[in-house]
């Protein structure tokens, strides 16, 4: 992302999410409550030109960096205007990654296809959400026998990577994509590890078994990443893990939001603990992930 802030591009932005929300069918209160959640001061707000239209796109971002919306300046020219400017974010992003809305009224179909023929993989995710004080009503989660909390430091972002490639890997990943991956979180963290700040970390006998992220945004508590070495599941690490992050975002979160996370529809697994640990369904989406030609 440019450093444009939210007010170069403000009234572009509030005055398309007006017009073409209600082209796809949102009510005006619908469009209210879009604009005063998500369209904020201290979302950045970005303007694409589309080469191909002559025509722009807005580009709506929260503050931890996840994209809102893409707006086009002409609807008629709509799907030229989002290619151009999904091209255009695809080549700079980490790790490009859109969320469309199933709930959204109309449209998110068409625009799901045009992400699959952009080279894009779409998977199924839904959002959970837990209440502020969920850990009030939780028994306290405690480390597994001959685990401890781990320590971590830059000397420790292979470890870290290790954890995250391995417990996401998936049988469709081959070699080829399992380092790109491994690159790609290790670009993200830095050579200074300076995102482990982020995370908790468990070890066992001197090596790290599991990790997770989180962050505090102004929308409350995200739990960001929760990852163990598969040779280590179902023994209470997941859940230590989980508990001891939402503990100290709990520190953080003075306006009592609740704890969001998302998490693919078939990982019935972490679908379990999250619902033990309170969460619940709100939303379900489609998450588009650039997946093809992706530069080193
Ligand atoms: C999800 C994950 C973090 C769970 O870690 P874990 O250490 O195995 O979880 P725990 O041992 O703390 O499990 C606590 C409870 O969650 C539920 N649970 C966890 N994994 C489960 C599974 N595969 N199937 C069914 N229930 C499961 C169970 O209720 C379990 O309690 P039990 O073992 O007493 O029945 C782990 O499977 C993992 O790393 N998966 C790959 C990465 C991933 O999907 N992360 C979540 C992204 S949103």
């Amino acid at each position: 992302m440019n450093n444009m802030t939210a007010n170069d591009h403000w009234e572009d932005y509030r005055g398309l999410i007006s017009q073409i929300f209600q082209i796809i069918g949102y009510s005006a209160d619908g469009i209210s409550g879009f604009l005063a959640s998500a369209a904020r001061p201290n979302h950045p707000v970005e303007r694409i030109p589309s080469p191909g239209t002559g025509e722009f796109g807005v580009v709506g971002w929260t503050d931890y960096g996840a994209m809102l919306c893409i707006v086009p300046s002409n609807w008629r020219k709509r799907y030229a205007i989002l290619r151009d400017v999904i091209l255009a974010l695809q080549s700079r992003a980490r790790r490009p990654c859109f969320d469309v809305d199933e709930d959204m009224p109309s449209h998110s179909m068409y625009y799901l296809g045009l992400l699959g023929s952009l080279g894009w993989e779409l998977k199924a995710m839904q959002r959970m959400n837990a209440p502020h004080d969920v850990l009030d009503h939780l028994a306290k989660a405690s480390l597994p026998g001959g685990c401890c909390d781990a320590t971590l430091s830059a000397g420790r972002v292979e470890e870290v990577v290790h954890v995250l490639c391995e417990a996401y890997k998936s049988p469709e990943w081959d070699e080829h994509r399992y380092d790109e991956e491994r690159r790609s979180w290790t670009k993200y963290m830095g050579t200074d590890g300076k995102e482990l700040d982020t995370f908790f970390g468990v070890e066992r006998q001197g090596r790290i078994i599991g990790v997770c992220q989180t962050a505090v945004t102004s929308d409350g508590p995200l739990i960001v990443e929760l990852a163990v070495l598969p040779e280590a599941h179902r023994r209470g690490v997941g859940r230590y893990l989980l508990y001891r992050a939402m503990e100290s975002a709990k520190t953080a979160n003075t306006q009592g939001k609740p704890y969001r996370l998302s998490v693919d529809r078939d990982n019935l697994g972490a679908i379990a603990l999250y619902a033990a640990m309170g969460y619940r369904r709100t939303q379900v989406i489609t998450r588009g992930r650039w997946v093809r030609n992706r530069p080193s």
